[in-house]
Order: structure tokens, then sequence, then C-alpha cells
């Protein structure tokens, strides 16, 4: 191993394909616990597999990936999951959906001992995400917004080490959307926790991380463009960004726009040509091992 693991995740020299289809290549990545780290990328580079590999639901083809300096193994309680669609229980209410995963982990004994004080932490991240009032209702009577509030609660509560979060404000219309991306950026500021924040929408990684990955599959090297030649997705681009204030005026400021701009030719522009020996990594736990087939020496 090149990189000593001092880091919460820890991914090295990652390959993931389907078939012949290669769709991870030669990811390098580190992440330290308190970042909220947001990855972007176009439609289908594969953002979803690579969540997937650090969940642990599938194994990369080949390579690294540690959360703690341990393997991931399968999926488990270090790391929590919200995905796009809800992933509540039509036929529990708000509050039995929060405190499913803590019963079903307890086992009977330590559940009857611990429910009381479990559940008034339940009512607690309630308040905090204004759903109190709510506690008795069943999914069908909450709005898509509240819904996905519900669902963050039922994985923080399980206090994992790292949130993954899969296009969790997707499905949500533009203003419940805003409002979800700032209840996130509070929640985050006052519980220290580590967030890996995929989405395919660069206005919103920009705005809610503290680093932004840029995963794409435009991009040249020294392999060649030969017919035979299987290129995958990779990090392209990597930026420490300044966390100013949760108002979303800062949307609008030229920085915000400029940095946006560039990230979508970094990422986004199928005609890009930058090459992985000039990609921009700029972030402190950034690393790259190329190998002597992508740039020679
Ligand atoms: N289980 C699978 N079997 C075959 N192909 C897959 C599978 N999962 C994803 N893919 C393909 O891998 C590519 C990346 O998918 P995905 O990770 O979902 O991308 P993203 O999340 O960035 O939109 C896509 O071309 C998709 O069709
Ligand atoms: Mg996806």
């Amino acid at each position: 191993m090149v990189h000593e693991v001092k880091h919460l995740l820890h991914l090295e020299n990652v390959y993931q394909s389907y078939g012949s289809k290669l769709i991870l290549d030669n990811i390098d990545l580190t992440v330290s616990a308190g970042e909220l780290c947001t990855v972007v990328g176009p439609s289908g580079c594969g953002k979803s597999t690579l969540l997937r590999l650090i969940v642990g639901q599938e194994q990369p083809h080949s390579g690294t990936v540690l959360i703690e300096g341990k393997s991931v193994g399968i999926p488990d309680k270090r790391r929590g999951i919200v995905y796009q669609k809800y992933s509540l229980f039509p036929h529990l209410t708000v509050l039995e959906n929060i405190l499913l995963g803590k019963r079903l982990t307890l086992g009977s004994f330590e559940w009857r001992k611990q429910k009381r004080q479990i559940s008034e932490e339940a009512l607690e991240f309630l308040k905090k995400v204004h759903l109190q009032e709510h506690r008795n209702k069943y999914p069908h009577e909450l709005s898509g917004g509240m819904q996905q509030r519900v669902s963050i609660v039922q994985t923080l509560i399980m206090k994992p080490d790292i949130v993954l979060m899969d296009e969790p404000f997707g499905a949500l219309d533009p203003e419940t959307r805003e409002q979800l991306q700032i209840f996130l950026l509070e929640l985050w500021e006052n519980h220290p926790m580590t967030i890996f924040f995929v989405t395919h929408d660069l206005m919103e990684a920009v705005y809610l991380g503290t680093r932004i990955l840029v995963l794409s599959h435009y991009y040249s090297d020294d392999r060649g463009h030969a017919p035979e030649v299987r290129r995958g997705a990779r990090i392209v681009a990597d930026y420490p960004l300044e966390r100013v204030a949760s108002s979303t005026t800062i949307k609008s400021s030229k920085v915000f726009t400029d940095l946006v701009q560039q990230i979508r030719k970094e990422g986004f522009d199928p005609k890009s040509t930058t090459h992985v020996s000039a990609f921009n990594l700029k972030h402190k736990d950034s690393f790259q091992t190329l190998t002597p087939e992508e740039h020679a020496p």
C-alpha cells in the first residue's frame, strides 16, 4: 500500500466492470472524518457503482476499499445509506420507521431495556427536522420532502461512521430540494459526521460540499484510442470547497458560478481531453496511482 491508513475511507487502485464494460478505472481516494464530500459526474458514469462498493453491496473487480483501515465486507452499521427513493415502510408510522433499525439490531431483550431512551432520542431527532408533531403519521400522509427527512433521521439514529447518500434529493421539486440542502448543512454543522453525497447536479455538489470529487470518463491518457482500449470513469478533479454560509444567495456569486463552469468543462464535456497527468487534484487528501500504460514515465 502506497499510503498509510489514517483516513476514514481509503480506496486504492479500484476497478469495477460489468461484463466487458469497464465502469470504474483505477480509483484512488481517501476521505478524512468530518468531511462533507460531494461526488458529481455525468449520468451513468459510475457514481452509484462507487457507492455500492463503499457500502459493501458489491465487491470491486480489483483494488482496495477500506473503512477505518478495515476491509468493508458486507453492509453493516458503520455505513448508513440514504437513497433517492424513500426507504420507509408504508405500514409503519414515522416514529416506528425511525426505531425499526435499532429494534432489529438490538434483539428483543436489549430493545426492551433501551426502548424508552432510544424513543426519546428519536423524538429529539424528529424535533430537529421539524417533524415531531407528525410522529404518528404514516408515510403516505407526508410530502416527499418530509418523507426524505424521515429517511435521513432513520439513517442518522444508527450513528454510522459514514453517511452515504445517492441523489437523496433527486425526486424533489426545486424548492423542497433547496430546503433540504439547507437542512442537511445544518445537521452536518451541529452533529459532526462524515457524509459522502452523490449527485449529478453540479450546483448542489458545489453548494453542499467541503470537498468536491468529479467522476468522469471524459479525459485522455497514454493508452491511445484503439477500439480495444477500454476506459472507465476516474476522478478527474478534486477540490476543497469553502463552507461560507448556509445562505443560498452564494449560488449566484461569481466565484460559485465560475467554479460550476470549470467543473462542467472538466467533468461533463465529452470533448474534454485533460490528460491524466494534468488533473486538478487540489484537495490535500487527493492522490493518484498512474500505471505506465496510462502515463508513460
Ligand atoms: N449491475 C449492473 N450490471 C450491468 N451494468 C451495470 C450494473 N450497474 C450499473 N451498470 C452500468 O454501469 C454504468 C454506471 O452506472 P451507475 O453507477 O448507476 O452510474 P451513475 O450513478 O453515475 O448514474 C451504467 O452504464 C450502468 O448501465
Ligand atoms: Mg446513480
